[in-house]
Protein backbone atom coordinates (compact mmCIF):
# COMPACT_ATOMS: atom_id res chain seq x y z
CA UNK A 1 0.00 0.00 0.00
CA UNK A 2 0.81 3.61 -0.55
CA UNK A 3 2.83 5.36 2.40
CA UNK A 4 1.38 8.46 3.79
CA UNK A 5 4.06 10.59 2.28
CA UNK A 6 4.13 8.75 -0.97
CA UNK A 7 -0.22 9.66 -1.28
CA UNK A 8 0.49 13.01 -0.15
CA UNK A 9 3.05 13.58 -2.90
CA UNK A 10 0.44 11.92 -5.12
CA UNK A 11 -2.58 14.29 -4.12
CA UNK A 12 0.29 17.56 -4.67
CA UNK A 13 0.88 16.03 -8.01
CA UNK A 14 -2.50 15.88 -9.07
CA UNK A 15 -3.25 19.43 -7.53
CA UNK A 16 0.24 21.07 -8.99
CA UNK A 17 -0.60 19.89 -12.12
CA UNK A 18 -4.45 21.16 -12.38
CA UNK A 19 -2.15 24.72 -10.90
CA UNK A 20 0.44 24.33 -13.98
CA UNK A 21 -3.10 24.05 -16.37
CA UNK A 22 -5.00 26.70 -15.15
CA UNK A 23 -1.15 29.10 -15.23
CA UNK A 24 -0.81 27.95 -18.70
CA UNK A 25 -4.22 28.86 -19.57
CA UNK A 26 -3.57 32.14 -18.04
CA UNK A 27 -0.59 32.53 -19.68
CA UNK A 28 -2.00 31.84 -22.72
CA UNK A 29 -4.75 34.19 -22.26
CA UNK A 30 -2.49 37.10 -21.39
CA UNK A 31 -0.04 36.11 -24.46
CA UNK A 32 -2.22 36.92 -26.86
CA UNK A 33 -3.74 40.43 -25.32
CA UNK A 34 -0.47 41.05 -25.43
CA UNK A 35 0.49 40.35 -28.93
CA UNK A 36 -2.71 41.90 -30.25
CA UNK A 37 -1.79 45.49 -28.60
CA UNK A 38 1.66 44.93 -29.92
CA UNK A 39 0.72 44.41 -33.40
CA UNK A 40 -1.65 47.64 -32.98
CA UNK A 41 1.54 49.17 -31.21
CA UNK A 42 3.34 48.33 -34.24
CA UNK A 43 0.87 49.49 -36.84
CA UNK A 44 0.27 52.94 -35.17
CA UNK A 45 4.01 53.54 -34.80
CA UNK A 46 4.49 53.05 -39.06
CA UNK A 47 1.63 55.63 -39.36
CA UNK A 48 3.41 58.22 -36.90
CA UNK A 49 6.99 57.29 -37.99
CA UNK A 50 9.37 57.62 -35.71
CA UNK A 51 12.54 58.53 -36.04
CA UNK A 52 15.16 56.28 -38.22
CA UNK A 53 17.86 57.03 -35.31
CA UNK A 54 15.96 55.38 -32.43
CA UNK A 55 16.85 51.58 -32.20
CA UNK A 56 14.11 50.60 -29.49
CA UNK A 57 10.91 53.23 -28.20
CA UNK A 58 8.19 53.04 -25.42
CA UNK A 59 6.91 55.84 -27.17
CA UNK A 60 3.62 55.37 -29.85
CA UNK A 61 3.71 51.52 -28.63
CA UNK A 62 0.54 51.39 -27.15
CA UNK A 63 0.23 49.70 -23.74
CA UNK A 64 -2.75 48.96 -22.18
CA UNK A 65 -2.19 50.25 -18.36
CA UNK A 66 -2.69 46.99 -16.46
CA UNK A 67 -0.01 46.32 -13.51
CA UNK A 68 -0.57 42.83 -13.30
CA UNK A 69 0.33 42.34 -16.22
CA UNK A 70 4.22 40.21 -15.95
CA UNK A 71 7.07 42.31 -16.98
CA UNK A 72 5.19 46.09 -16.54
CA UNK A 73 4.99 48.02 -13.05
CA UNK A 74 7.93 49.98 -11.20
CA UNK A 75 7.90 47.37 -8.15
CA UNK A 76 10.80 45.32 -9.77
CA UNK A 77 13.97 45.84 -8.08
CA UNK A 78 16.29 47.54 -10.69
CA UNK A 79 19.13 45.77 -9.55
CA UNK A 80 18.19 42.61 -9.36
CA UNK A 81 19.87 41.61 -12.29
CA UNK A 82 22.48 44.24 -12.31
CA UNK A 83 25.47 43.20 -10.36
CA UNK A 84 27.56 46.01 -8.89
CA UNK A 85 29.12 46.96 -5.84
CA UNK A 86 26.78 48.86 -3.17
CA UNK A 87 27.95 52.32 -3.46
CA UNK A 88 27.45 52.67 -7.25
CA UNK A 89 24.66 51.05 -6.86
CA UNK A 90 22.95 53.25 -4.22
CA UNK A 91 23.90 56.06 -6.49
CA UNK A 92 22.33 54.98 -9.26
CA UNK A 93 19.12 53.94 -7.05
CA UNK A 94 19.16 57.40 -5.73
CA UNK A 95 19.50 59.48 -9.00
CA UNK A 96 16.38 57.15 -10.16
CA UNK A 97 14.14 58.28 -7.91
CA UNK A 98 15.14 62.08 -8.59
CA UNK A 99 14.56 60.89 -12.29
CA UNK A 100 10.90 59.64 -11.26
CA UNK A 101 10.38 62.79 -8.88
CA UNK A 102 11.06 65.14 -11.10
CA UNK A 103 8.53 63.62 -13.58
CA UNK A 104 5.99 63.62 -10.66
CA UNK A 105 6.85 67.32 -10.21
CA UNK A 106 7.33 68.69 -13.69
CA UNK A 107 10.95 69.60 -12.22
CA UNK A 108 13.55 69.40 -15.29
CA UNK A 109 15.38 66.21 -15.34
CA UNK A 110 18.87 65.90 -14.85
CA UNK A 111 21.37 64.23 -17.27
CA UNK A 112 23.63 61.24 -16.80
CA UNK A 113 26.65 59.89 -17.87
CA UNK A 114 28.23 56.29 -17.64
CA UNK A 115 31.44 55.46 -18.11
CA UNK A 116 33.66 52.28 -18.01
CA UNK A 117 35.54 49.38 -19.52
CA UNK A 118 33.27 47.39 -21.90
CA UNK A 119 30.82 44.47 -21.12
CA UNK A 120 30.70 46.34 -16.92
CA UNK A 121 27.03 47.02 -17.15
CA UNK A 122 26.40 50.28 -18.39
CA UNK A 123 24.13 49.57 -21.45
CA UNK A 124 22.31 46.72 -19.10
CA UNK A 125 21.46 49.55 -16.12
CA UNK A 126 20.34 52.24 -18.47
CA UNK A 127 17.95 50.15 -20.41
CA UNK A 128 16.34 48.39 -17.24
CA UNK A 129 16.12 52.33 -16.18
CA UNK A 130 14.70 53.29 -19.12
CA UNK A 131 12.17 50.18 -19.24
CA UNK A 132 11.56 50.10 -15.99
CA UNK A 133 10.87 54.12 -15.32
CA UNK A 134 7.36 54.14 -16.09
CA UNK A 135 8.77 57.08 -18.51
CA UNK A 136 8.80 56.78 -22.34
CA UNK A 137 12.24 55.76 -23.31
CA UNK A 138 14.15 55.47 -26.25
CA UNK A 139 17.46 54.03 -26.88
CA UNK A 140 19.90 55.27 -29.95
CA UNK A 141 23.52 54.55 -30.51
CA UNK A 142 26.16 57.53 -31.67
CA UNK A 143 27.42 54.55 -34.10
CA UNK A 144 24.17 54.95 -36.33
CA UNK A 145 24.97 58.46 -36.95
CA UNK A 146 27.95 57.99 -39.23
CA UNK A 147 26.27 56.48 -41.67
CA UNK A 148 23.83 58.46 -42.31
CA UNK A 149 25.95 61.22 -43.53
CA UNK A 150 24.85 64.58 -43.96
CA UNK A 151 21.87 63.75 -43.20
CA UNK A 152 22.81 62.59 -39.69
CA UNK A 153 22.87 66.16 -37.65
CA UNK A 154 19.31 66.74 -39.28
CA UNK A 155 17.99 63.09 -37.92
CA UNK A 156 19.79 64.07 -34.79
CA UNK A 157 17.52 67.23 -34.40
CA UNK A 158 14.52 65.29 -35.25
CA UNK A 159 15.03 62.92 -33.07
CA UNK A 160 15.17 65.83 -30.32
CA UNK A 161 11.72 67.31 -31.13
CA UNK A 162 10.10 64.07 -31.44
CA UNK A 163 11.53 63.39 -27.83
CA UNK A 164 10.47 66.79 -26.53
CA UNK A 165 7.02 66.07 -27.47
CA UNK A 166 6.50 63.11 -24.98
CA UNK A 167 3.92 64.32 -22.53
CA UNK A 168 4.81 61.84 -19.71
CA UNK A 169 8.83 62.40 -20.12
CA UNK A 170 11.28 60.43 -21.84
CA UNK A 171 14.60 59.07 -21.21
CA UNK A 172 16.88 59.52 -24.47
CA UNK A 173 19.79 56.94 -23.82
CA UNK A 174 22.57 57.47 -26.05
CA UNK A 175 25.29 55.01 -26.16
CA UNK A 176 28.45 55.11 -27.73
CA UNK A 177 28.13 59.08 -27.17
CA UNK A 178 31.99 59.23 -27.89
CA UNK A 179 31.54 58.68 -31.48
CA UNK A 180 29.91 62.08 -31.81
CA UNK A 181 30.16 64.02 -28.77
CA UNK A 182 33.86 64.42 -28.58
CA UNK A 183 36.19 67.13 -28.98
CA UNK A 184 36.70 68.55 -32.00
CA UNK A 185 35.01 71.82 -32.81
CA UNK A 186 37.76 74.42 -34.07
CA UNK A 187 39.65 71.82 -36.09
CA UNK A 188 41.18 70.35 -32.83
CA UNK A 189 40.95 66.13 -33.64
CA UNK A 190 39.77 64.81 -36.32
CA UNK A 191 36.36 65.00 -36.32
CA UNK A 192 33.99 65.01 -39.68
CA UNK A 193 31.91 67.51 -40.60
CA UNK A 194 29.12 65.53 -40.24
CA UNK A 195 29.89 64.70 -36.57
CA UNK A 196 30.63 68.13 -35.48
CA UNK A 197 27.19 69.23 -37.05
CA UNK A 198 25.76 66.74 -35.01
CA UNK A 199 27.33 67.66 -32.10
CA UNK A 200 26.07 71.13 -32.02
CA UNK A 201 22.39 69.84 -32.43
CA UNK A 202 23.25 67.48 -29.51
CA UNK A 203 24.49 70.98 -27.54
CA UNK A 204 21.64 72.78 -28.78
CA UNK A 205 18.65 70.54 -27.52
CA UNK A 206 20.30 70.34 -24.04
CA UNK A 207 20.71 74.02 -23.49
CA UNK A 208 17.83 74.93 -20.98
CA UNK A 209 16.71 72.66 -18.84
CA UNK A 210 14.46 70.12 -19.92
CA UNK A 211 11.46 68.66 -17.71
CA UNK A 212 11.28 66.64 -20.68
CA UNK A 213 13.44 64.35 -21.98
CA UNK A 214 16.44 63.41 -19.39
CA UNK A 215 19.50 62.16 -21.19
CA UNK A 216 21.64 59.52 -20.19
CA UNK A 217 25.02 59.24 -22.08
CA UNK A 218 27.08 56.06 -22.27
CA UNK A 219 30.82 55.85 -22.96
CA UNK A 220 34.49 53.72 -22.62
CA UNK A 221 36.13 56.83 -22.97
CA UNK A 222 34.83 60.26 -21.12
CA UNK A 223 38.23 61.55 -21.71
CA UNK A 224 37.47 62.55 -25.47
CA UNK A 225 33.99 64.22 -24.87
CA UNK A 226 33.63 67.78 -25.64
CA UNK A 227 33.63 69.80 -22.87
CA UNK A 228 30.44 71.58 -23.67
CA UNK A 229 28.83 67.81 -23.18
CA UNK A 230 30.36 67.33 -19.85
CA UNK A 231 28.90 70.83 -18.84
CA UNK A 232 25.63 69.59 -19.36
CA UNK A 233 26.23 66.37 -17.21
CA UNK A 234 24.87 66.55 -13.54
CA UNK A 235 26.05 63.34 -12.68
CA UNK A 236 28.86 60.90 -13.54
CA UNK A 237 29.10 57.36 -12.88
CA UNK A 238 31.75 54.87 -13.31
CA UNK A 239 31.28 51.57 -14.07
CA UNK A 240 34.43 49.98 -12.83
CA UNK A 241 35.33 46.54 -13.87
CA UNK A 242 34.17 43.64 -11.38
CA UNK A 243 35.88 42.95 -8.71
CA UNK A 244 36.33 39.26 -7.08
CA UNK A 245 32.76 39.40 -5.09
CA UNK A 246 31.10 40.70 -8.52
CA UNK A 247 32.14 38.33 -10.74
CA UNK A 248 31.53 35.53 -7.78
CA UNK A 249 28.18 37.12 -7.57
CA UNK A 250 27.39 37.64 -11.67
CA UNK A 251 28.71 34.09 -11.82
CA UNK A 252 25.20 32.64 -9.38
CA UNK A 253 23.13 35.21 -11.11
CA UNK A 254 23.93 33.79 -14.50
CA UNK A 255 23.97 30.24 -13.34
CA UNK A 256 20.69 30.80 -11.57
CA UNK A 257 18.98 32.91 -14.48
CA UNK A 258 20.10 30.73 -17.55
CA UNK A 259 20.13 27.15 -16.08
CA UNK A 260 18.03 26.69 -13.26
CA UNK A 261 15.21 29.21 -14.27
CA UNK A 262 14.96 28.64 -17.55
CA UNK A 263 15.10 25.27 -16.80
CA UNK A 264 12.27 25.22 -14.61
CA UNK A 265 9.75 26.53 -17.83
CA UNK A 266 11.00 24.17 -19.68
CA UNK A 267 10.88 19.90 -20.34
CA UNK A 268 13.77 19.46 -17.76
CA UNK A 269 14.64 19.90 -14.75
CA UNK A 270 18.34 20.51 -13.82
CA UNK A 271 19.54 19.73 -10.03
CA UNK A 272 22.88 21.07 -8.73
CA UNK A 273 25.41 18.63 -7.81
CA UNK A 274 26.35 19.21 -3.84
CA UNK A 275 29.44 19.25 -5.01
CA UNK A 276 29.25 22.93 -6.64
CA UNK A 277 29.78 24.51 -3.41
CA UNK A 278 31.08 27.67 -2.56
CA UNK A 279 34.89 26.43 -2.95
CA UNK A 280 33.42 25.52 -6.40
CA UNK A 281 32.14 29.47 -7.29
CA UNK A 282 35.27 30.93 -5.80
CA UNK A 283 37.45 29.05 -7.90
CA UNK A 284 34.75 29.66 -11.01
CA UNK A 285 35.02 33.25 -10.68
CA UNK A 286 38.78 33.91 -9.69
CA UNK A 287 39.52 31.88 -13.39
CA UNK A 288 36.66 34.08 -14.43
CA UNK A 289 36.04 32.66 -18.21
CA UNK A 290 39.18 32.19 -19.02
CA UNK A 291 39.35 28.63 -20.24
CA UNK A 292 42.15 26.36 -20.01
CA UNK A 293 44.66 27.25 -17.10
CA UNK A 294 43.22 29.42 -14.02
CA UNK A 295 44.28 32.69 -14.53
CA UNK A 296 44.46 35.49 -11.44
CA UNK A 297 41.88 38.49 -12.64
CA UNK A 298 43.64 40.89 -10.15
CA UNK A 299 46.13 43.08 -11.21
CA UNK A 300 47.63 43.80 -14.58
CA UNK A 301 45.43 41.97 -17.22
CA UNK A 302 46.57 41.83 -20.87
CA UNK A 303 43.95 43.47 -23.07
CA UNK A 304 43.14 39.51 -24.55
CA UNK A 305 41.71 38.73 -20.84
CA UNK A 306 39.62 41.40 -21.03
CA UNK A 307 38.41 40.79 -23.97
CA UNK A 308 37.56 37.81 -22.91
CA UNK A 309 35.84 38.72 -19.78
CA UNK A 310 33.21 41.29 -21.99
CA UNK A 311 32.73 38.47 -24.55
CA UNK A 312 32.24 36.04 -21.62
CA UNK A 313 30.17 38.53 -19.63
CA UNK A 314 27.48 38.62 -22.93
CA UNK A 315 27.17 35.03 -23.35
CA UNK A 316 28.67 33.56 -19.84
CA UNK A 317 25.52 31.42 -19.73
CA UNK A 318 26.95 29.18 -22.47
CA UNK A 319 30.34 29.20 -20.64
CA UNK A 320 28.89 27.90 -17.70
CA UNK A 321 27.33 25.29 -19.79
CA UNK A 322 30.41 24.27 -20.95
CA UNK A 323 32.28 24.04 -17.59
CA UNK A 324 29.22 21.73 -16.09
CA UNK A 325 29.98 19.76 -19.55
CA UNK A 326 33.72 19.98 -18.56
CA UNK A 327 33.79 19.22 -14.85
CA UNK A 328 34.58 15.95 -14.65
CA UNK A 329 33.57 15.16 -10.92
CA UNK A 330 30.56 17.13 -10.72
CA UNK A 331 27.18 15.93 -12.03
CA UNK A 332 24.61 17.41 -13.30
CA UNK A 333 21.22 15.55 -12.40
CA UNK A 334 18.95 16.15 -16.02
CA UNK A 335 15.94 14.36 -15.55
CA UNK A 336 11.99 14.84 -17.10
CA UNK A 337 9.48 16.62 -15.69
CA UNK A 338 5.91 15.31 -15.56
N1 LIG B 1 27.26 44.48 -13.72
C1 LIG B 1 26.67 43.49 -14.41
N2 LIG B 1 25.73 42.73 -13.82
C2 LIG B 1 25.13 41.74 -14.50
N3 LIG B 1 25.40 41.43 -15.77
C3 LIG B 1 26.33 42.15 -16.41
C4 LIG B 1 27.01 43.22 -15.77
N4 LIG B 1 27.89 43.75 -16.64
C5 LIG B 1 27.75 43.07 -17.77
N5 LIG B 1 26.81 42.11 -17.66
C6 LIG B 1 26.42 41.17 -18.72
O1 LIG B 1 27.16 41.48 -19.89
C7 LIG B 1 26.32 41.96 -20.92
C8 LIG B 1 26.98 43.13 -21.60
O2 LIG B 1 27.01 44.26 -20.73
P1 LIG B 1 26.68 45.74 -21.22
O3 LIG B 1 26.22 45.73 -22.63
O4 LIG B 1 25.79 46.39 -20.25
O5 LIG B 1 28.14 46.38 -21.15
P2 LIG B 1 28.56 47.88 -21.43
O6 LIG B 1 29.14 48.41 -20.17
O7 LIG B 1 27.45 48.64 -22.02
O8 LIG B 1 29.73 47.65 -22.48
P3 LIG B 1 30.17 48.60 -23.70
O9 LIG B 1 30.99 49.69 -23.08
O10 LIG B 1 30.99 47.71 -24.57
O11 LIG B 1 28.95 49.11 -24.35
C9 LIG B 1 25.01 42.31 -20.26
O12 LIG B 1 23.91 42.17 -21.12
C10 LIG B 1 24.96 41.32 -19.10
O13 LIG B 1 24.48 40.08 -19.55
MG1 LIG C 1 27.14 49.39 -23.93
Amino acid sequence: SMSAGAQTLYEDRAKTITLVGGLTALAVGVYSARSATRVAGRVLERHLSRPPLVRETSRWSWRPQLSWLPGRGTSTNLFDKIVLEEALSERLQWSTNALLSAQQNGTPFRHLLLHGPPGTGKTLFARTLARQSGLDYAIMSGGDLGPLGRDGPNELHKLFEWAQRSRRGLVLFIDEADSFLRRGRGGEGTMGEDARNSLSVFLHHTGTESARVAVILATNVPTVLDRAVLDRVDEEFEFPRPAFEQRNQMLRLFIDQYLLRSSKGGKSLIEVDAALDDKFWEDWATWGICPGPPHPFPGKEPSSVLERWRRGATSLHQMTRRTFARGSNLSLATGAVG
